[in-house]
């Protein structure tokens, strides 16, 4: 971090990549790496002090465990196995409920929880006392080459500090990291946007603990799903206590209140901006699929910018620049996601100075939603707004991922809806 430029020399893709790997092997300092979701903090999940060393660059509290990466399904068993490896390979100890999941979704935004043998290998620290530990192979290619580079398990929890958004870019971590740690791999923005499906299948019927970028729907399909049930709440969270343990702490949250409007509320009008005491100094806008641009309301875009063009380390520029290997061009075809970005416009209310608004369109794709959600809380957190509207999107059906996207805006406006 100190030495921003370095991963992006010309063609030095791999030894960034080693030398991130033994920085995991031989340092506790944690490396932050891209998966297709967001960015994870990653330390050697065997090692206590590694891992103790996440929780402390994240200010996570102790008793929220961590997602373990693995880079291939015989790491996988290992870690099921733990020190004592009598099954000889005869029986597999993977649960036969996850091997339609494991078939269809990894690599992928999929977590797993799994029971953690005695004498596991994993550091108690991941689990946080739990007798499970969740587990997941991302689809990223610079997360499974590093993984392989390392060969140890990686705990990984989201490379932010505790309780912001996700970091969906390196920038992000950047922001929230610097100084904590050494080395961040910049894989350009994160194609999902939103964190893994976290699902149960250890319980009777098998529930999802966190919706992410596997869909319920998506789980029906595979034998032995069809009934999954719900199994976090994010309308009435004091009524159930969250079977994912981070689920119940102040989550994804911007410095300035955001308010969310379900889908379907009535557009906002100026009078829904004007604070009755004092007016906002400055407003946010996160629009998705049907509000007009700034609401309809701007009486003046002259000053309007379209963003600061394109941030160092968040688009695929920055990343392109450093592209000649082949390990670069594969890099290339994989990288294409641009992040929207804030525009400015003013309103100007009855009385009083007009007032600056910073206006996102994230996209009318729920996926494009996703994908630019954490950015923009982040983006307008920077410019200073003190206060974030954002519509919202239909999460009835169930078949695509604004599941997730409601749950992380839901706990955003701390149920300000
Ligand atoms: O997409 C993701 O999952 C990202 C990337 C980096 O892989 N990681 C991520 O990790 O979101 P984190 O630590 O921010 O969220 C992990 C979630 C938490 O809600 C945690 O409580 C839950 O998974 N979890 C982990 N182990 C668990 C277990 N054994 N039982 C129940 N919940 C668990
Ligand atoms: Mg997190």
């Amino acid at each position: 971090v100190e030495d921003w430029d370095i991963q992006y020399e010309q063609g030095r893709e791999w030894e960034s990549l080693k030398r991130a790997a033994e920085e995991l092997k031989e340092t506790d300092t944690p490396v932050a790496f891209p998966t297709e979701t967001v960015y994870g903090l990653g330390a050697d999940a065997t090692r206590s002090s590694a891992v103790r060393a996440i929780f402390a660059a994240k200010g996570r509290p102790a008793d929220n465990p961590l997602i373990v990466h693995v880079h291939s399904i015989p790491q996988l068993r290992t870690l099921l196995l733990g020190e004592n490896k009598t099954s000889d390979g005869v029986i597999d100890p993977i649960p036969e409920i996850y091997k339609p999941l494991i078939r269809m979704f990894w690599p992928g935004p999929l977590t797993i929880i799994l029971p953690n043998p005695n004498g596991s290998v994993l550091a108690p620290e991941v689990t946080a006392g739990l007798d499970t530990f969740g587990a997941r192979m991302p689809r990223s290619i610079l997360s499974l080459a590093l993984m392989r580079l390392a060969d140890v398990p990686l705990a990984g929890p989201s490379a932010n500090a505790s309780t912001r958004p996700s970091p969906t870019a390196a920038e992000h971590v950047k922001d929230d990291l610097n100084g904590r740690i050494h080395t961040i791999i910049d894989g350009g923005p994160c194609e999902v946007g939103v964190e893994s499906t976290v699902v149960d299948g250890l319980s009777n019927p098998p529930a999802v603990l966190r919706p992410g970028g596997v869909t319920v729907e998506q789980l029906r399909q595979c034998p032995g799903w069809e009934n999954v049930v719900v199994g976090y709440k994010d309308k009435h969270e004091h009524d159930i206590k969250p079977r994912a343990p981070g689920m119940k702490y102040r989550h994804y949250s911007p410095k300035a209140s955001v308010i969310l409007y379900e889908a379907g509320a009535k557009i906002p009008g100026l009078s829904d901006i004007l604070n009755p005491k004092k007016g906002y100094k400055s407003v946010g806008i996160i629009r998705t699929k049907t509000w007009p641009a700034a609401l309809g309301l701007l009486i003046d875009s002259e000053h309007q910018t379209n963003g600061d063009s394109d941030p160092k380390g968040t688009g695929s520029e920055s990343v392109a620049r450093g592209l000649n290997s082949s390990l670069s061009n594969l890099l290339r075809s994989v990288i294409q996601h641009q992040i929207p970005h804030a525009s400015q416009h003013y309103f100007q209310p009855p009385v009083g100075n007009r007032i600056p608004v910073w206006d996102i369109a994230l996209g009318t794709s729920t996926e494009d939603v996703a994908r630019g959600l954490f950015s923009a809380l982040r983006e307008l957190d920077k410019k200073g707004v003190e206060i974030i509207l954002v519509e919202g999107i239909d999460d009835r059906v169930g078949d695509d991922i604004a599941a997730a996207v409601m749950n992380r805006l839901r706990k955003a406006a701390e149920l300000r809806v």
